[in-house]
């Protein structure tokens, strides 16, 4: 029998433990609720409309006759959005018994925040104000990986890419299909015309289990579409050219010669809906894309594994804002996606999303020395302690490895008004370049590029960044040493 202390112990940790799981699981069901209200709240910001309209003068409604057609036009998008969120959440296995943790009222008290990250912190402002810097939080992974951030947050586990399982009749559906049956979802009840419903709807996905969500945790599923544009749709080619394209030349050029039968490793920290490690994959490393928002696992996830054809689904990533529009229809235009199936994309074994907190996943001593390559694009802003990040980062390479940065300073802790003991280290880019000098880095190309983040390309408003670029080499152990 063990000793009473080490008992004591035990009991603790499995209390410790008890506790980080009703707290994940909690994270999660807040962040499946923010999908499942997805049309509610945005229905009501019809209604507002509506209400707005109402008030007017007959002679200035009679000059926007179009008006009520363009609010029904509005509800037809909602319900096409509502369908693919549905389907996506269909598709997504959670790993925890999510029937637990909820009290009789069906609120969530929530000793922290929810682990949703932020997921939006780089993007314009939408027209309510919101995608505000208020919740930022942690991690996320769909599927195993989840069931490890229980655990600690450790493990490094992957998702590989397979093909559209076709399980869930409805969510590999073709385009025009896909349409038809999104025209008949409204609120959580997914139908077809004669009222069938494309597969039997998960527990945790009933009504009843659905929780009050506060309206900026809805604003970040906005946020996830427009991100969806940014990663998967040809409307996003522009942007991805201004910030993936010089990043896998820059791979390219500098691993030119790759062999299959070593691939070199990249990692993505923060890796957002995927498409950059994808490509990296495609260009022949082992790639890893780590990414701790359950909002954007959910949706990696099923991009990557669930879509069978490139078009297969359609949204209105636009229609959430009236303000800068050149036209309604500009406002109103759909965006399919994926512009590519990711299955048949040419990906180079070993592609994994790792789900986690990067500074917890990779100060883990097996990450010491393992990677050829880190590649951060808009991501090392994201940090408390961006030091923290520039160490591990550094640790976790071989020596002469490389680290590819792109993006900005918008520190996602910067002016959190209100939330006490948020630490916010918030360093110039000289600063920066300092610190990652003081970690053995030194600088081999350095420019500015200009570019947008999850911008709506027809707006009369376009946010632009001048964002950092570089690549620096970490020396070698016997180089550093001789020139200290
Ligand atoms: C601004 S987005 C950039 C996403 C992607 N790299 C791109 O360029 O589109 C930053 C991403 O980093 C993730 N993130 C923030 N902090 C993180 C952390 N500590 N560990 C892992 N991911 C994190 C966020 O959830 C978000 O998806």
């Amino acid at each position: 029998m063990k000793p009473r202390q080490e008992q004591e112990e035990d009991e603790e940790r499995l209390r410790q433990r008890k506790l980080e799981e009703s707290l994940e699981i909690k994270s999660l069901r807040r962040i499946i609720s923010a999908y499942l209200n997805y049309p509610e709240a945005a229905e009501e910001d019809v209604k507002r409309y509506e209400r707005s309209f109402r008030k007017l003068p007959p002679s200035h409604k009679g000059l926007l006759s179009h008006y009520p057609l363009k609010f029904q036009r509005l509800r037809r998008c909602i319900s096409i959005n509502s369908y693919f969120i549905f389907s996506m959440l269909q598709a997504f296995e959670p790993p925890l018994d999510m029937s637990q943790d909820i009290d009789d009222c069906g609120e969530l008290h929530f000793e922290r925040p929810p682990n949703d990250g932020n997921v939006c912190s780089h993007e314009s402002t939408t027209a309510r104000g919101s995608c505000s810097k208020l919740d930022e939080a942690c991690c996320g992974e769909p599927s195993n990986v989840m069931s490890k951030l229980a655990e600690g947050l450790t493990a490094i586990e992957e998702m590989q890419i397979e093909g559209c399982h076709g399980s869930d009749a409805g969510s590999c559906l073709a385009g025009e299909e896909n349409n038809k049956m999104a025209a008949e979802c409204c609120g959580n009840h997914v139908s077809d015309s004669n009222g069938n419903v494309p597969s039997s709807p998960r527990d945790w996905l009933d009504p009843s289990f659905q929780l009050h969500v506060p309206l900026v945790d809805v604003d970040k599923v906005r946020c996830v579409i427009r991100n969806i544009v940014r990663d998967w749709a040809a409307e996003g080619q522009k942007e991805r050219d201004q910030c993936y394209k010089p990043i896998l030349e820059e791979l390219n050029s500098l691993f030119p010669s790759l062999c299959n039968k070593s691939p070199p490793t990249c990692l993505v920290p923060g890796a957002g809906l995927g498409r950059l490690a994808l490509e990296i994959s495609c260009l022949g490393f082992v790639s890893q894309g780590n990414e701790f928002s359950y909002y954007m696992m959910i949706c990696s996830s099923f991009i990557l594994n669930q879509t069978q054809n490139a078009g297969e689904w359609t949204i209105y990533p636009w229609i959430h804002s009236n303000c800068n529009s050149l036209s309604d229809s500009d406002q109103l235009r759909p965006v399919s996606f994926p512009d590519i199936h990711p299955a048949s994309a040419g990906i180079t074994e070993g592609f994994s999303m790792c789900g986690g907190d990067f500074v917890e996943v990779y100060s883990d001593p097996s990450q010491v020395g393992v990677w050829d390559a880190v590649v951060t694009c808009f991501f090392i802003d994201t940090a408390h302690n961006i030091v923290e990040y520039i160490e591990i980062i550094s640790r976790i390479l071989k020596d002469g490895g490389v680290w590819i940065n792109l993006g900005p300073l918008l520190y996602h802790f910067a002016d959190m008004y209100g939330q006490e003991d948020e630490m916010s280290i918030e360093l110039s880019l000289e600063d920066v370049k300092c610190v990652a000098f003081h970690y053995g880095f030194e600088v081999e190309k350095e420019k500015t590029i200009e570019t947008t983040y999850t911008t709506n390309p027809r707006s009369m408003m376009q946010n632009r960044y001048f964002a950092a670029f570089w690549t620096m080499r970490k020396k070698s152990a016997a180089a550093e040493k001789h020139s200290t």
